[in-house]
């Protein structure tokens, strides 16, 4: 599985990366961990990654900038995308991109890849998105997500106001 965008290998933030995409592998468990816990306060313990690698009912995507497609590249994975199936519903758990990386289309690839992968079984795609994640929301709201509730104080965090979570929803069954 792969995508490509239209540029080229060390594309700049605000320029479309070349990305190329597949399915994780064991191999990949600790990249994602320590990738999970640079973009998110409470990283994931590596035994969950592990685990759920393997588990059928989930889907993990990982991005690599350049035209890479090599299993053992897993120093060189960009981002990632988790994504629980249940019957004709999924629900994206997670994704990410390094700080590094970050504003060249990579989890907009991710995301497009997750829809064709999931397409012939999923009807919809679900997700929930802190409403103060600016980034994600818009990410989202430009791939064709949108609002269909809210969980108040969903997010909790030591010291805040837990913050509420927005819930979003695509259509991916007649999505283009
Ligand atoms: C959210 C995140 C995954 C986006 O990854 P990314 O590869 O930078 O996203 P993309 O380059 O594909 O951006 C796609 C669109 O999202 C929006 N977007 C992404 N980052 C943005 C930012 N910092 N500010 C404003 N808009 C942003 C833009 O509309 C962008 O398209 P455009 O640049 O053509 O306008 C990344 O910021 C991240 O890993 N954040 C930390 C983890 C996280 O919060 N994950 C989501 C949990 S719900």
């Amino acid at each position: 599985m792969s995508n490509h965008g239209p540029a080229s290998i060390g594309a700049q933030p605000g320029q479309a990366a070349r990305v190329t995409i597949r399915p994780a592998s064991s191999g990949d468990t600790d990249t994602i961990t320590e990738l999970h816990r640079r973009c998110f306060p409470a990283g994931w313990e590596k035994t969950f990654w592990a685990s759920s690698i393997c588990d059928c009912n989930h889907l993990i995507l990982v991005a690599f900038v350049g035209d890479r497609f090599d299993d053992d590249a897993a120093a060189e994975i960009q981002g990632f995308i988790l994504v629980r199936r249940a019957a004709d519903e999924a629900e994206i758990l997670s994704i990410a991109v390094d700080p590094s990386a970050r504003l060249r289309t990579i989890a907009t690839a991710l995301l497009g890849a997750a829809e064709r992968e999931l397409t012939a079984q999923t009807q919809k795609l679900f997700l929930e998105v802190s409403v103060d994640n600016a980034p994600a929301l818009a990410l989202y709201e430009r791939a064709g997500f949108i609002p269909v509730g809210r969980r108040r104080g969903y997010y909790q965090s030591v010291g805040d106001l837990a913050a509420d979570a927005i819930v979003m929803t695509k259509d991916i069954a007649t999505a283009p």
